[in-house]
């Protein structure tokens, strides 16, 4: 029989929260995913407020998201904002050089973008164009959106339809300048950072920017050290990482099947997927180094699972199928970021429809909601509840010469009192029997809530949009004092204790 696996709930600090922005999500202007996916045509027969599709913004209303990243990615690089303001049918054609070469007509603009944040309910953070723009550009954008001066582009935006200033405050200062944002060396990028972020004014009345230094590529230490050691701590509220989980494990060649893969490619994508433990741990240790106070915060703000193209689609448009795996992997990498919440304090998930890991997938009127949706429907208890660290052993999940921990898991205690842990059980047949001790917390009862299917490879289509779906859990007991949970093989599963 499997071994009961000991854990314990410790108290925590009422000071590290699981800050709600480790949920946030990523728009970029890449395949269909602003385009044909949050945007969409005048006649398509979908509810609709101007084009923006409502059918999706009712869908991420329900998982709570607290920030949108936009409008890249890669494209950021390459975009004038000015070319996406006024009339629409002023705006000029540009083409879109990362990806697929498509003609974009600028018709999902800065207005756009922020009236469907307000839809949303979600804090936008845009993305500056460092590499191929200016300084001026950038400043421009700022005044454009925070300042209530009468200045040519406040005078600007009034007449464009929004008299009050936006205030946006989350602002990355390009994305990947180690890469598509310019292939520069760390050092180099310090030194445009603190240019552009030099001209980076706060305006009266909006509230003060959060700067964001775009940062390292996976385990890229150098980069980080560097960003740490140049910038000045006041300079800079953030610092990214991004971490991609590839099956295969290699950008040359195929990524490996986003369905009808076997268990071994099942298991090389969550050994793979679990990476990010050792890379946040090791980003943290370098920013620790230079800022023990924890004052920068570490945002990965692309991460997830990328494989080939579905067949037949346009290998520019990184539309992939989503399965089970994706879901364990939403999971896993959701309790990673959760247990590092002191300096882990936002992620982007790449990307929210029709790209990459996304949440919603359409065609014309159709949509389905991906298992990773519904991770991100479970685990929306965690946004700002303050963190449990877990005390235990995990089991391990063999294959062949090889072994992964079976179990990953994250708790968190609400406002009202309320504990949830989460729980990803990654062994394809053994189920995990836990017996969990919680120090100093009152709970009379559980409940729960499980996302697992048949397959690991199962996943849902337009025709059938509900094989992967979320069901209640009833596999955990109050034992005296203790919690008694057995988790099924390949599944995830949310406990809420009160
Ligand atoms: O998310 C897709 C792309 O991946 C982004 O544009 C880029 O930043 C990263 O390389």
């Amino acid at each position: 029989a499997a071994q009961t696996v000991q854990m314990t709930v410790q108290p925590g600090d009422p000071k590290v929260q699981v800050s709600k922005h480790i949920y946030g999500h990523f728009a970029e202007h890449l395949g269909r995913c602003v385009y044909d996916g949050f945007w969409v045509d005048e006649k398509l027969n979908v509810p609709k407020q101007g084009r923006i599709r409502m059918d999706i913004v009712e869908a991420l209303r329900k998982i709570k998201v607290p920030n949108l990243r936009w409008p890249g990615g890669c494209f950021a690089d390459t975009y004038h904002w000015h070319d996406g303001v006024g009339p629409t049918a002023q705006r000029p054609n540009m083409l879109n050089m990362w990806w697929g070469n498509n003609l974009e007509d600028n018709s999902f603009g800065t207005h756009e973008f922020l009236e469907l944040c307000k839809l949303l309910g979600t804090e936008p953070y845009l993305a500056a164009n460092v590499g191929s723009g200016t300084v001026q550009e950038m400043a421009g954008w700022m005044e454009y959106l925070n300042s209530n001066s009468n200045t040519p582009l406040v005078m600007e935006r009034r007449k464009n339809g929004h008299p009050e200033p936006y205030g946006v405050s989350w602002w990355g200062i390009g994305n990947e300048s180690w890469g598509c944002g310019g292939n520069m060396t760390a050092d180099y990028y310090t030194d445009v950072y603190k240019r552009y972020a030099t001209f980076a004014h706060n305006y009266p009345g909006s509230p003060p920017l959060k700067k964001i230094v775009s940062g390292a590529n996976g385990d890229d230490a150098n980069w980080t050290e560097t960003c740490m050691k140049k910038i000045p701590l006041n300079m800079m509220w953030g610092l990214t990482l991004h971490q991609y989980t590839l099956p295969t494990g290699s950008w040359t060649g195929s990524k490996g099947k986003a369905t009808g893969f076997s268990e071994q490619e099942y298991f090389n994508t969550m050994r793979n997927c679990l990476r990010m433990e050792a890379i946040v741990t090791k980003h943290s240790a370098i920013m620790d180094k230079y800022d023990p106070q924890k004052k920068v915060a570490l945002l990965v703000d692309e991460w997830g699972v990328w494989t080939d193209v579905e067949p037949g689609t346009n290998p520019g448009f990184l539309f992939q199928q989503n399965s089970l795996r994706d879901a364990l992997v939403a999971g896993t990498t959701l309790n990673i970021f959760n247990n590092h919440a002191e300096r882990v304090r936002g992620a982007n998930l790449a990307q929210a429809v029709n790209v990459l890991q996304a949440l919603v997938l359409t065609d014309k009127e159709r949509m389905l909601l991906t298992p990773t949706y519904h991770v991100f429907d479970l685990y929306q208890v965690h946004q700002d509840a303050q963190l449990l660290p877990l005390q235990f052993t995990s089991p391990e999940y063999v294959m062949g010469a090889e072994k992964i921990p079976a179990l990953n898991a994250s708790a968190s205690k609400d406002k009202n009192g309320v504990v949830h842990i989460s729980l990803v059980n990654l062994d394809t047949q053994k189920s995990q029997k836990l017996e969990t001790a919680l120090a100093g917390v009152n709970w009379k009862s559980v409940s729960g809530r499980i996302l697992t299917s048949p397959k690991v490879n199962d996943y849902n289509t337009f025709e059938k949009p509900n094989t992967v779906k979320l069901a209640s859990f009833n596999g955990a007991k109050k034992r005296g004092e203790k919690l008694a949970v057995e988790i099924p093989p390949q599944s995830v599963v949310v406990l809420e204790l009160k």
